[in-house]
């Protein structure tokens, strides 16, 4: 079992990111709160690809009470891990007393500043829950592919980790194809071909297209990326599609009516889409009824607030 302590910001999307990767490797999801679920699972290594999550690891155990910290630790093997790992750090989403004071009770040597293994504890849903080793996902590895860092960088894109969030909401597995019918500079397609996806781009400007090949090949990833019309997809088979469609505020449209936009270019994805696969749709309204109009089944819409004048909403559906 692996515990995931979620980010704060966006934390239903975050819990919307794991339960997509679970259920595409068929691993029971389950969660315990707001921003503490858990996954019955033990590859550490394909979950490191997630976005919002702070930190996860192994779910040695869970209790109300921590008098029975040392008992459990013991019974459980956490405490024959920390043994064969010393020294180690305890770290919380409680306090540092609260480190300490578990420090006490799992015998062994404890270094704060260089630890060879970290036991990090959740207090949620009125227990304390033991995750170790305590894996970070750090901002620092998406920001070398944040928009400002790449060789074409544009407003309109988004940063690595947001479009990691949404590569991850789609359910793509490595060597599948993945496409971003509306890709611009191709910050989506980066981080599906980070992940390991086969990756797909189409949009109408000849400028952008060369800049998302650009943006790829500066980071060493293949793909394919075509000038096109995102109403008119010229695959079929896809595995997972994410995308961020233009909003009529800064990208170019080349229709002035972006509802028929919208409409003609979900029923486009819809039929490009392999069944019971994800579409995963970002636009700055509720395009709900579009999405179902051409098909899809919308499990949930996300509330992403960016600034006064813009609340993105980040659709999750199902054909
Ligand atoms: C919000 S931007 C996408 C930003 C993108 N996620 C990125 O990382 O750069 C929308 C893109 O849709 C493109 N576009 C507009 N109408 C299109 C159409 N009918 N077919 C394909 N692309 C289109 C625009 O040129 C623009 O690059």
């Amino acid at each position: 079992m692996i515990g995931f302590y979620l980010l704060g910001r966006l934390s239903d999307l975050a819990r919307w990111e794991v339960a997509a990767l679970a259920q595409r490797r068929g691993e029971a999801y389950r969660t315990v709160s707001e921003r503490f679920v858990a996954v019955s699972s033990d590859d550490f290594r394909f979950y490191s690809r997630l976005a919002y999550t702070k930190v996860y690891g192994r779910l040695w155990f869970s209790t109300k009470k921590l008098s029975e910290v040392g008992r459990l630790a013991r019974e459980s093997g956490l405490q024959e891990y920390v043994l064969r790992n010393q020294p180690f750090a305890v770290r919380s989403n409680v306090s540092t007393a609260l480190n300490r004071r578990v420090g006490w009770y799992l015998d062994g040597k404890v270094d704060l500043k260089a630890p060879k293994t970290t036991v990090f504890v959740v207090r949620a849903a009125g227990r304390y829950h033991f995750l170790a080793p305590a894996c970070e996902i750090s901002a620092k590895s998406f920001s070398c592919r944040d928009v400002k860092n790449r060789p074409f960088p544009h407003p309109t894109s988004l940063n690595a980790r947001e479009a990691r969030l949404l590569v991850n909401l789609s359910g793509v597995l490595p060597r599948e194809t993945f496409l971003d019918p509306f890709c611009g500079t191709g910050g989506i397609l980066i981080e599906a071909a980070v992940v390991g996806a086969d990756v797909y781009g189409i949009d109408a400007v000849e400028d952008m297209v060369l800049g998302a090949l650009a943006n790829l090949q500066y980071y060493g990833l293949a793909g394919t990326v075509m000038k096109g019309d995102a109403r008119k997809i010229p695959l079929k088979g896809v595995d997972a599609v994410a995308t961020d469609v233009p909003y009529g505020r800064s990208s170019k449209v080349i229709t002035r009516d972006l509802r028929s936009l919208y409409l003609d270019s979900f029923e486009s994805v819809y039929s490009s889409l392999k069944r019971g696969r994800r579409f995963v749709v970002v636009a700055d309204r509720d395009v709900s009824p579009l999405l179902e109009r051409a098909g899809f089944r919308v499990d949930h819409v996300g509330s992403w607030y960016v600034h006064g004048g813009l609340t993105r909403r980040v659709h999750v559906c199902r054909k």
